[in-house]
């Protein structure tokens, strides 16, 4: 096995190295502390592996991603979302027979507990929906009783059963939160719907209409959600992980993801996104202003731009850019205001030698907000689509934490910069 030599004072280790199946390598460092009294120190983990996965291999300087093993574009192109989330939790492609019977486990699992209906129903009607998302996630606990107790040891029809549950179910709560927020009565799932016509219909289908999806539309959304399905261990995906090393379920698990999603810095982009262009506009700006402003560094950012580990370009966003364009003309949209600043952000950008020398390149969100609007969707419901798109990458992460022999909880270290040791001091001789 290759070793890495480190000197460290007068003693020296040697650290085995770590080749993963594309041969990307990793210093082991597990046993340094106690071999040397040093940790490591990796502010937002960047350069750290906190664990081993077989499910996606991203390499952020060639713009690759694939989902277990299969390149996002293939998938994009060839697949749809119900595929790609039984490929990323089960690892291989369903033949017909298990697409079959997976489709119809998400069919029977598609209808909320009336329980669980009044508890979304109680809601303020200007909740946030990832408010009301990552509540009912972890409610869901309470009505799967069997789910949830002695999660270490999770046998195969009960996951298939939670990961059912989780799949079908966020669709439904993700829908009746919108309906919630807008005081419309909710719609019931039909079981005669694909998974994202099924979604449009909860969400847009009124008592006197229901919603038949373009299916341009629905190609976009199942695009959408395709295009998230997983993406290694982003923020929410390794809040998962570090909650199910604890040993919570599946529901408690993903909460804990959707949570972290909802900042601007993740999942929230592509609202963030939106809310920036409108900014513009109301701002009377083309967006030269606004980047100008970025460049700055202090304040606001270029929302859309730049990513954590795509440096060269995000291959997300190179396929839902084409299919941007291909859903604005099917769907006739030529004039939006916003849509052109967004068009003038994307040309300064790429041509700026800030953004060119930082490597900060339209990411997936950058779209992805733009095609929402296009189709529809409110603003407010972005990241929860992000969060129904992201739904299968959870609960193939949760599955592989669960499932790992000798599971060790986790528990990083720190660098403890505060206070050295000092004497209490009594309230009469404070300040
Ligand atoms: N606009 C302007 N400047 C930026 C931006 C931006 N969007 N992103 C990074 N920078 C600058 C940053 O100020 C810093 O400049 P300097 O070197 O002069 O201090 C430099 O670029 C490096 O920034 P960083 O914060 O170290 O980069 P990071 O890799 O830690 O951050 C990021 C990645 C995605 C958080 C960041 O690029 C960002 O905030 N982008 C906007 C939000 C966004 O679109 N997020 C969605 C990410 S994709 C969806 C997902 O996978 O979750």
């Amino acid at each position: 096995m290759a070793t890495i030599p480190l000197k460290i004072e007068d003693k020296e280790v040697s650290l085995p190295v770590i080749t993963g199946s594309e041969g990307e390598k990793a210093i082991d460092i597990r046993s340094l502390r106690q071999d040397t009294g040093y940790i490591t120190y990796d502010d937002g983990y960047g350069n750290t592996g906190s664990c081993l996965s077989n499910i996606t291999y991203i390499d952020g300087e060639a713009g690759i991603l694939r989902y277990r093993g299969y390149p996002i574009e293939q998938l994009a192109e060839q697949s749809s979302f119900v595929e790609v989330i039984y490929l990323i939790i089960y690892g291989e492609l369903p033949t017909a027979a298990q697409r079959a019977r997976f489709s119809g486990l998400l069919t029977e699992h598609a209808p909320l507990r009336e329980g669980l209906i009044r508890f979304i129903q109680g809601f303020p009607r200007d909740s946030h929906p990832m408010a009301l998302l990552s509540s009912s996630f972890n409610a869901l606990g309470a009505y799967y009783p069997h789910l949830v107790a002695n999660t270490l040891n999770v046998d195969k029809p009960q996951f298939d059963e939670a990961a059912a549950i989780a799949i079908s179910k966020v669709r439904t709560i993700a829908a009746h939160s919108y309906r919630v927020a807008h005081g419309l009565k909710l719609n019931y799932p039909n079981p005669d719907l694909g998974y994202c016509e099924n979604f449009l219909h909860l969400m847009f289908s009124q008592p006197y209409r229901d919603y038949v999806a373009k299916p341009e539309v629905a190609a976009a959304v199942n695009l959408f959600l395709l295009l998230h399905a997983d993406h290694e261990q982003n923020c929410s995906t390794s809040t998962v992980r570090m909650v199910a090393s604890s040993g919570a379920n599946l529901f408690a698990s993903v909460s804990s993801g959707v949570n972290a999603l909802w900042g601007p810095l993740h999942g929230g982009a592509n609202m963030a996104v939106i809310e920036m262009l409108k900014h513009i506009h109301a701002d009377h700006d083309d967006g030269t202003r606004f980047i100008q402003a970025a460049k700055t560094g202090q304040g606001h950012r270029l929302m859309g731009f730049g990513h954590r580990v795509y440096k060269n370009f995000d291959p997300r966003a190179q396929i839902i850019k084409k299919s941007f364009y291909k859903a604005l003309t099917s769907l006739g949209i030529k004039d939006d205001p916003l849509l052109n600043i967004a068009m003038k952000l994307e040309e300064i950008a790429l041509n700026d030698d800030y953004f060119i020398s930082r490597k900060l390149y339209p990411n997936v969100d950058f779209y992805s907000g733009l095609i929402m609007r296009a189709i529809g969707i409110p603003v407010d419901m972005y990241t929860v689509m992000f969060a129904i798109g992201r739904m299968p990458g959870w609960v193939a992460h949760w599955h592989e934490v669960a499932t790992t022999p000798k599971l060790k909880i986790h528990r990083p270290r720190q660098i403890y910069t505060g206070p050295a040791k000092r004497d209490f001091v009594p309230m009469a001789s404070r300040g």
